[in-house]
């Protein structure tokens, strides 16, 4: 289960992002906004994050303006791992090494042709599971240095 989470900025993209899911019979639960009014961007990323921290959904899709206050809100939260990515490489990359569970995007940053493979590049790459990187994903949630 993909949880989907976007503000005002982040709701014509969501729309498209959801209909790629459905065309691919990717199930998801929708937590919001439902609409382009105004709206606050931390409500959504601690939904997203909190049905990933319960078990109810294996990662994410977060949305706003630019990605970004939606993606510090999610990384601040544990055990996620927030990837702000606009580019496919990235996309590849953070799933290959940070095991990332979620996938920000800015609505006002990409169009939805490239979205969209974003999208599928980080719901379709599995993690490397190499020790190096199983060490330093170990080492983000760690006190020690
Ligand atoms: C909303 O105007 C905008 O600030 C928000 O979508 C996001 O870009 C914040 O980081």
């Amino acid at each position: 289960m993909i949880a989907l989470g976007c503000d005002h900025g982040g709701f014509a993209l969501m729309q498209e992002v959801k209909k790629l899911l459905d065309k691919k019979g990717m199930a998801y639960r929708d937590f919001g906004t439902d609409s382009e009014a105004s709206t606050d961007y931390p409500i959504y990323a601690k939904r997203v994050g909190k049905a990933i921290q319960s078990g109810e959904c294996e990662n994410g899709i977060l949305i706003c303006g630019t990605g970004i206050g939606i993606s510090i809100t999610a990384n601040k939260m544990k055990g996620i791992r927030c990837a702000l990515c606009h580019d496919v490489f990235s996309a590849e990359a953070t799933r290959l090494h940070n095991d990332s569970n979620v996938l920000a995007m800015g609505g006002r940053v990409v169009g939805a042709g490239l979205a969209l493979k974003i999208v599928e590049t980080f719901l379709s790459t599995p993690f490397s599971g190499e020790e190096r990187h199983q060490r330093r994903i170990a080492q983000m949630e760690s006190e020690a240095n």
